[in-house]
């Protein structure tokens, strides 16, 4: 019996199937801004300096390479929960909040899901739309119900009435999935006073928003792009956050990342934390060591978070550099008004509003790689290659 003669030949994730296609493009002049890594001007996704010296001071003091627990390393679950929730906040003094250790920010949305699915039944969840690939796959395969919400329209702007609209009607006490700041796949970021009128909405229908922190410090800054996770952790009772640190810490490969529950008493706090626990050990057991022992290390020394700081600071200066340089180079071409939107979206991502025949063209004509759905990752440009993709984008747009 041919046991495996069942099983079908499915396509492969389609972003990573962009970054196998690039590869084994031979054109010299070939650019690839699909899949979500920030790039130096070499074109090398580099191994952050303080992560470097954690890692150089890891080596030289790690004992042990035994199993850590269930929620983790510790003093990494407490220092990155007062990286996001602010180190005095009044989550954390009354212990109302506390991390969960995951492989990344997707295996925190995960652990998120199933905790949904298990303990909190019947409930759906609603994501915005556009999203990143993954939230719709991965709550979907947790059991769960996915709706959405909409965010761009078809101007490609952000359209926030249409988002209150629909979250306005979203049954009493769903899951609501917001993301924190740098919106995957468009860039566009609600505003403060929007902020506050979606958490009307959440408060007014008891929603319980999971929050996705994926880009802590690639918007507007460490502090200022926790500014709503803050404000919702502080004003309702209960709140889901996932963080991750593959792209502020550049740990990508290291997995490294946890599930923040902030919950309205230590009691429940525990409740959900043992659920939590019980949810990972059949999920991967324990989470990986290394990744988060650097960030650990990092947070922990004075002299390396600052460095860290300091380098945070230059790639998210470098990204909106990246994208002030991609509109003057446009700008000859007729397209800075068609393109404006780059100035004002913020992180890695730039929603282009592209057709996917636009999409298609730009990668056969130019060698352009983007993601079907017209997202550019601005954070994989070179300085010295703006003018080329501005000639690409001009030649499918004019
Ligand atoms: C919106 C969003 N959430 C979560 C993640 C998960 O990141 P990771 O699992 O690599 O930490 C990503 C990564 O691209 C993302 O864009």
């Amino acid at each position: 019996m041919m046991h495996f003669s069942q099983v079908v030949l499915v396509p492969g994730d389609p972003i990573l199937g962009l970054m196998e296609a690039f590869r084994a493009d031979p054109r010299p002049g070939k650019l690839d801004l699909g899949v979500g890594v920030y790039k130096d001007p070499q074109g090398i996704t580099p191994v952050l300096a303080s992560v470097k010296q954690a890692e150089r001071r890891l080596l030289a003091s790690e004992t042990s390479k035994s199993y850590i627990g269930g929620h983790g390393d510790p003093l990494f679950a407490q220092r990155l929960t007062q990286l996001v929730l602010a180190t005095d906040s009044p989550l954390i003094a009354t212990q109302r909040a506390a991390a969960t250790q995951t492989p990344g920010g997707t295996g925190a949305l995960r652990l998120a899901a199933d905790f949904i699915g298990h303990c909190l039944p019947g409930k759906g969840i609603w994501l915005s739309d556009p999203t990143w690939p993954i939230h719709q796959t991965l709550f979907a395969e947790a059991g769960l119900a996915v709706n959405h919400y909409p965010y761009v329209n078809a101007d490609n702007c952000l359209d926030v009435e249409a988002l209150l609209e629909t979250l306005g009607r979203v049954p009493h006490g769903d899951v609501v999935l917001l993301h924190a700041c740098c919106h995957n796949p468009s860039g566009f970021d609600l505003s403060q006073a929007d902020w506050r009128r979606v958490l009307a909405v959440v408060q007014a229908r008891e929603l319980l928003p999971l929050i996705d922190f994926a880009y802590q410090g690639f918007g507007d800054g460490l502090e200022a792009d926790a500014w709503a996770v803050r404000l919702f952790a502080e004003t309702l009772p209960e709140v889901l956050i996932t963080s991750s640190c593959s792209k502020n810490f550049g740990l990508y490969r290291e997995r490294t990342g946890a599930l923040i529950v902030c919950a309205s008493s230590l009691e429940r706090l525990s409740a959900v934390r043992s659920q939590l626990a019980l949810i990972a050990r059949n999920l991967w057991s324990t989470p990986p060591a290394h990744g988060a022992a650097v960030v650990a290390q990092i947070l922990e020394d004075v002299e390396l978070k600052n460095l860290w700081i300091t380098e945070v600071d230059a790639m998210r200066q470098r990204i909106a550099a990246l994208r002030l340089g991609l509109l003057e180079a446009l700008a000859p071409h007729g397209l800075a008004e068609r393109f404006a939107h780059l100035a004002t979206q913020r992180g890695m991502f730039s929603y282009t509003g592209l057709s996917p025949a636009q999409v298609l063209r730009l990668r056969e004509d130019s060698g352009v790689y983007l993601v079907g759905d017209g997202r550019a990752n601005v954070a994989g440009l070179a300085e010295a290659r703006l003018g080329d993709l501005a000639r690409a984008l001009a030649q499918v747009c004019n």
